[in-house]
């Protein structure tokens, strides 16, 4: 089963973006845009797992999820991978306060590794974003980068982290995938050490 860990993104943070968003999807039907059901932050993407290993990582990340305190997070501002002129992935970004995501995607990182599914991406610099849009072919997106460089979100707190299984419907990483929920475990409450 293809797995990935995320943060979700509460409704409300999904609404105030969607408004953003909504008004220049029509002027770019090239590009494949993300559904707002299915937005979230990617902590680690760790793609094919066996049954044993996915049985494997629940406690892995309830004890990466432990160290960790729960973060104020926020969208906004936008960009491109891997680069406006030439996008493959339209995003926004995120902002974090304090800075711990980055801290909580390579925990949850060392976990699913230790369980023995490796982060495809692991040891690249994290880069917290939430994709808007894909697209086959590079396209040059600056005028949209431009026009959503100016979003900023309302912060809400993270609480939890989230083991997701992606379905690919016929298999194909390129159409919108179905997302379902295998576990979640709680960020910590405090942000002291052992309090
Ligand atoms: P993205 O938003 O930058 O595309 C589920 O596919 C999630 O895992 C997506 O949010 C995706 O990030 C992320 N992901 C990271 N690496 C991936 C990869 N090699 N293939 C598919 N998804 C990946």
């Amino acid at each position: 089963m293809r797995l990935f860990v995320a943060v979700a993104v509460p409704s409300q943070a999904a609404d105030e973006l969607d408004g953003a968003v909504a008004p220049v999807r029509p002027s770019w039907p090239g590009l494949r845009w993300t559904g707002r059901d299915a937005w979230h932050l990617t902590l680690a993407f760790l793609g094919e797992v066996n049954e044993t290993v996915s049985t494997r990582l629940a406690p892995r990340l309830e004890r990466a999820a432990a160290r960790h305190p729960r973060l104020s997070v926020s969208l906004g501002g936008a960009g491109a991978f891997p680069g406006a002129a030439r996008a493959r992935v339209l995003w926004t970004g995120v902002q974090d306060e304090p800075r711990g995501l980055a801290a909580l995607a390579a925990s949850v990182a060392a976990g699913a590794r230790r369980a023995g599914a490796p982060p495809a991406e692991e040891g690249r610099r994290f880069q917290p974003h939430l994709t808007l849009a894909r697209c086959r072919e590079p396209v040059d997106v600056r005028p949209l980068v431009d026009s959503l460089s100016g979003y900023a979100g309302t912060p809400w707190t993270a609480a939890e982290i989230y083991l997701i299984r992606s379905h690919l419907p016929g298999g194909r990483a390129h159409d919108r995938p179905r997302y379902e929920t295998l576990g979640s475990w709680p960020l910590r409450v405090s942000a002291v050490p052992g309090t």
